[in-house]
């Protein structure tokens, strides 16, 4: 059964899919998206597959959280489970 990888992120995390999620290296949110879901499944693939990250680093906490949703078996945060 294909699922749609999108559905695993909570909503705030799937706006501005063609903006840019990195900014300092122009890097939009869908391709850091693709790349996770792609095998880039730690900060350092993502970053050496998109260059996203590899600025001054200020976006390393949101591709963290894109990575943990998307290759997580669960989303969580601190002891409450994210809702759809
Ligand atoms: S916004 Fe990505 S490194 Fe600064």
């Amino acid at each position: 059964m294909n699922t749609d990888p999108l559905d695993k992120l909570p909503a705030i995390l799937k706006k501005d899919l063609d903006k840019n999620l990195c900014t300092c290296m122009d890097v939009p949110r869908m391709d850091i998206i693709n790349a996770i879901v792609n095998g880039a499944t730690t900060l350092d693939a993502v970053k050496k597959e998109t260059y996203a990250a590899t600025g001054a680093r200020c976006c390393e906490q949101e591709v963290e959280r894109l990575i943990e949703c998307l290759t997580g078996p669960e989303p969580r945060r601190r002891g409450r489970k994210w809702r759809k």
